[in-house]
């Protein structure tokens, strides 16, 4: 599936071209998330100009309101949404246990009552799989059983060979594999040895690709990056790597390095629509009142539509009054997104990313030599 364009000389990273379905993407890649089939603050021809090439549909959502009827006689999310290029569905249960709060996992999947009217529902690898052939994405999820990385004992083991047999129930009841690429899930917390088992165990399966799992909520650095290094140390080098839930700068940067190809995230659509903007230091918040009279735009480097027409002291006053500040904030994070994106893909290829890195440092951790 991927061509390989370039590997660096001094790290795991790597850029590619993905082929997908319906769009070829250039990795490494940052996919913005979607809900309800549109995103929130953003219209899906904004994303085609910021030349975004991949996004996420939520199953959880789709799954329940339209449904997957609705989506199959729709012929799929692309024509729904009217998105024709690649799209990418998680697999559910991962929203229902962290979003919920009401899921209980057993063997046959996960026990949920329905937000809308609390009836029991009951989300198996199987359904699913269903859910997920109706919608259609170009790449789809197995269902896996996360736990928190703060989880310790013997449910870490539990739920990363539950994972497995999940998968192979996964793979068992899908009915479009030349249409939809379907990815097993590393889980095993942040116990090295599980981790290394939990990836071998799934490159022993027939797949295109592989997603690193459970390592988005609140363990040290060290840990998580350890987790990501191990983890592609036993990934096939042919195949995408996915990391799930992770688009802060930093860890984009350095989980590229470890030889990561795919990203995902609410935190730049998230944060602002909290009046948060994302600049090569970090974050400006835009309601803080320093911003009232200061007349630059966001980021002077920034080539996007906000930049080039507003400056932070209008954003600031409409930030706190009005939600189009939300979105005019969407675009420019999403830009942003994008734009470092293709700073470590052109860096790559030119085998300069360790001066990428060293640069992003610098106005990240400014004022030292
Ligand atoms: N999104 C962020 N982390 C995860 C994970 O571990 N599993 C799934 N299915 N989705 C995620
Ligand atoms: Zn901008």
């Amino acid at each position: 599936m991927p061509a390989v364009l370039a590997d660096c000389s001094t790290s795991k990273a790597r850029t590619s071209l993905l082929t997908l379905p319906h769009h070829t993407v250039e990795t490494p890649v940052f996919m913005p998330v979607g809900t309800q089939g549109t995103m929130k603050g953003i219209l899906p021809q904004q994303l085609e100009k910021l030349n975004c090439q991949i996004i996420l549909g939520n199953t959880y959502h789709l799954g329940t309101r339209p449904g997957p009827e609705l989506m199959a006689k729709v012929g799929g999310l692309h024509k729904f949404m009217n998105w024709n290029r690649a799209l990418l569905t998680d697999s559910g249960g991962f929203q229902m246990v962290s979003l919920l709060k009401l899921a209980e996992i057993t063997e046959e999947g996960v026990n949920f009552s329905s937000p809308f009217d609390g009836t029991p529902c009951m989300l198996t690898p199987e359904r699913s799989i269903e859910i997920q052939n109706a919608i259609g994405a170009d790449i789809i999820m197995q269902l896996d059983d996360v736990v928190k990385t703060t989880t310790t004992g013997p449910r870490v083991e539990e739920a990363m060979q539950r994972t497995t047999r999940w998968l192979d129930r996964c793979l068992a009841a899908h009915r479009r594999p030349d249409e939809q690429n379907i990815f097993p899930i590393v889980q095993g917390g942040l116990d090295p040895e599980l981790r290394q088992q939990s990836a071998r165990l799934h490159t022993e399966r027939e797949v295109n690709g592989y997603a690193v799992g459970g390592l988005s909520g609140g363990e040290s650095k060290d840990e998580f990056w350890r987790a990501v290094h191990l983890s592609t140390n036993i990934l096939p080098k042919d195949k995408p790597r996915y990391l799930m839930g992770v688009g802060f700068a930093l860890d984009l940067v350095v989980c590229c390095a470890l030889g990561i190809d795919m990203f995902d995230c609410v935190f730049p659509t998230r944060t602002a629509r909290f009046g948060c903007a994302l600049v090569p230091s970090g974050q400006l918040n835009l309601k803080q009142k320093a911003y009232a009279s200061d007349f630059l735009p966001i980021d002077d480097e920034c080539d996007c539509s906000t930049c080039a027409r507003y400056t932070r002291a209008f954003l600031h006053t409409i930030v706190t009054m009005e939600s189009s500040a939300c979105q005019l904030l969407t675009i420019h994070n999403l830009s942003y997104q994008m734009r470092l994106m293709r700073g470590i893909r052109e860096s790559i290829k030119e085998d300069k990313f360790p001066t990428f890195i060293q640069e992003f440092l610098n106005k990240l951790y400014p004022g030292k030599d």
